[in-house]
C-alpha cells in the first residue's frame, strides 16, 4: 500500500510531559495528526493544546496503559475522530529506582505489569487493527537499561524494559507480512524531567562524566528517531532497536 505521511494519524502513549511530548510534537512538525494520551487525561488536554489551541490537528484523550479497554477506547477514539490510524508509540512508562534487594514481589509485578504488560496490550490491540488496515507503525520506547542492567534505574525498570526489547521482536515478526512494522528506541539519560528527578544536582557531573560524549541526549532528537521509524519510507526496517545513549553502550 501506498502512503504519506500528510494526514497520517500517530497515537501517543505518555504524552503529556517528557520524552512522549517530544515525540508528539516532533511527528506532529513532521505532518502527522495526533493523539496524545497520558494516564493524566487532563495534562495530556493541556499539552494537545499547546500544539494546537484549535484543536483539530493534535487531541487528547486519557488513556491507562494497565488497563487493554483504555487501549481499545483510544483506538476506537482515533478512528472517530480523524478517520484511521497508522502509528502507535508506546512511550508511556513507570520509572522507579528501588534498591534491587529492597523491591517487594507486589512493587516488581506492578511496575512489569505496566510497563512491560502496557507495550504487549498496544502492541495486540493496535497491532490487529493495523494488520487489517494492511499498513501500520509501531515504535516501541525501550531504554539502555534493559539492555545493560541499568544504573540510576530499578532491576524492574530494567527487566521491564528488557522485555520490550523482546516483544518488538515478537510483535515484528508476527505483523511483517501485513505491512506493519515493530521497532523500539532505546534512550540512555536524556536531558528530561524524569532524569532530574531521579539524579540529584550534585550527581550530575559524575554521571555526565560516565557518558564517552560527555553530555545528556535532546528529547527533540528522540521524536526524531521516532518520526524517522514512523515513515512509510521505513517499510525495510523492523524487530530492531534504534539506540540513543551517548556511546554508553555499543553493540
Ligand atoms: N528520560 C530518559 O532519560 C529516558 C531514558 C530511557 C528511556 N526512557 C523511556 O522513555 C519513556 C518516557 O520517559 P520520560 O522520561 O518522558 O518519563 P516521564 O516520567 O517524564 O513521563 C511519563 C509519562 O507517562 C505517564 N504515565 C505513567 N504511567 C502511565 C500509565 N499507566 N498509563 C499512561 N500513562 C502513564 C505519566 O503521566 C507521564 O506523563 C519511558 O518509556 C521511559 O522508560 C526515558
Amino acid at each position: 500500500m501506498t502512503q504519506s505521511t500528510q494526514a497520517q494519524v500517530a497515537l501517543v502513549t505518555g504524552a503529556a510531559q517528557g520524552l512522549g511530548f517530544h515525540i508528539a510534537s516532533r511527528l506532529f512538525a513532521a505532518g502527522f495528526r495526533v493523539v496524545l494520551t497520558d494516564v493524566n487525561g487532563e495534562a495530556a488536554k493541556k499539552a494537545a493544546l499547546s500544539l494546537d489551541p484549535e484543536g483539530i490537528n493534535a487531541i487528547a484523550c486519557e488513556l491507562n496503559i494497565a488497563r487493554k479497554a483504555d487501549f481499545e477506547a483510544a483506538l476506537q477514539f482515533a478512528v472517530t475522530k480523524f478517520g484511521a490510524l497508522q502509528v502507535l508509540v508506546n512511550n508511556a512508562a513507570v520509572t522507579k529506582a528501588t534498591p534491587v534487594m529492597d523491591i517487594s514481589p507486589e512493587e516488581f509485578n506492578e511496575v512489569v505489569n505496566i510497563n512491560l504488560g502496557g507495550v504487549f496490550v498496544g502492541c495486540q490491540v493496535f497491532g490487529k487493527y493495523m494488520a487489517e488496515q494492511g499498513y501500520g507503525r509501531i515504535i516501541n520506547m525501550a531504554s539502555l537499561a534493559g539492555q545493560n542492567g541499568g544504573t540510576s534505574t530499578g532491576a524492574h525498570y530494567a527487566a521491564s524494559k528488557g522485555g520490550i526489547l523482546t516483544l518488538t521482536k515478537v510483535f515484528a515478526k508476527e505483523l511483517a507480512s501485513k505491512g506493519v512494522t515493530v521497532n523500539a528506541v532505546a534512550p540512555g539519560p536524556i536531558d528530561s524531567p524524569m532524569v532530574t528527578a531521579l539524579v540529584p544536582e550534585d550527581r550530575l557531573p559524575t554521571l555526565l562524566g560516565a557518558i564517552p560524549v560527555g553530555r545528556l541526549g535532546n528529547a527533540d532528537f528522540i521524536g526524531d528517531v521516532v518520526v524517522q521509524f514512523a515513515r512509510p519510507e521505513a517499510y525495510f526496517t523492523t524487530g530492531t532497536t534504534w539506540d540513543v545513549n551517548g556511546g554508553l553502550f555499543m553493540r
